[in-house]
């Protein structure tokens, strides 16, 4: 290859963090070498690795000091927003391929499935696959961090925040879903309020959510299926009271409280496992 047309394909290639990286080092040149690419591929860590060693140091850190969390959460979000459905190995026809090899009828499949990438004590990340139509019910993550990338499609979000008052100190109103019956249980009752309606797709930012904002949210499938890099932290651990519990929005027409009533996983809902594509994601130090 001429010089010319390596310079050609250079230009070719979109701006990325790892393109910026090897212009900043003058690697261009050094990769016109033949001999010296094996060097350079050890070199070049996947983006989702970078993302997970960023993802692992920022969440170990909040859990022991609190202080400068948003310019830490910027940064992650920042490099969240570069990733692509490409850099995980994951396209519309491998959800609509790995759904087909399934042995079940189309219609007893599961409207979402799971990829796992990583999990350990400090964070898990995966990919959730929504077919089209499906969502991920009201559902909130207690005391923990959330980021979604979305990979493809479209995924509609509504969020409802803690509110810093106690049930008794509010007055509880009178519900459509409990006219003519006993009233709710105050113990499966959560005054919250509304914190978003949003539609986030590859074109848009990472969707946050943090332990009291934006905390119970649902997720759909807008026109169509979608996909989307969830990152937690802490992990899910009932037995350290982080339960993912389901709920259903009570409707009351005065007041800016919105009342969440806790209820069984809702039976339209349910999840499979897929074998996830992508580069592997490692942390020596958690071996
Ligand atoms: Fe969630």
């Amino acid at each position: 290859m001429g010089d010319n047309e390596m310079a050609m394909k250079t230009k070719e290639v979109p701006e990325s963090p790892h393109h910026l990286s090897l212009t900043m080092f003058g690697a261009e040149n050094f990769l016109k070498e033949p001999k010296n690419i094996p060097i350079i591929l050890i070199f070049k860590m996947a983006a989702i690795q970078k993302v997970a060693n960023v993802a692992r140091e920022t969440f170990k850190t909040i859990l022991i000091d609190k202080t400068l969390i948003t310019d830490k959460l910027n940064i992650l979000k920042c490099l969240c927003n570069e990733i692509k459905a490409a850099d995980l190995n994951i396209t519309l026809s491998t959800q609509e391929a790995l759904s087909s090899n399934s042995a079940r009828p189309s219609y007893s499949r599961p409207p979402v499935s799971y990829m796992e990438i990583y999990e350990d004590k400090v964070l898990t990340m995966g990919i959730f696959l929504l077919r089209k139509g499906s969502r991920i019910p009201l559902h909130d993550h207690p005391g923990m961090y959330g980021f979604c990338r979305v990979l493809y499609g479209t995924i509609s979000v509504e969020s409802f925040s803690h509110i810093d008052k106690d049930i008794s100190e509010l007055n509880v109103p009178e519900f459509e879903e409990f006219q003519d019956k006993p009233g709710p249980d105050m113990r499966f009752l959560t005054p919250t309020k509304h914190n978003q309606s949003g539609e986030f797709s590859s074109n848009t930012g990472t969707c946050v959510l943090l332990p009291r904002i934006g905390n119970y949210h649902e997720l759909k499938a807008v026109d169509g299926p979608a996909a989307f890099l969830d990152i937690l932290a802490p992990p899910y651990e009932p037995e350290r009271g982080r339960d993912c519990l389901y709920y259903k929005l009570l409707s009351e027409k005065t007041g800016d409280t919105k009342w969440l009533l806790q209820i069984d996983p809702p039976r339209d809902f349910w999840c499979d496992n897929l074998p996830y594509p992508g580069p592997e994601v490692t942390f020596a130090e958690a071996q």
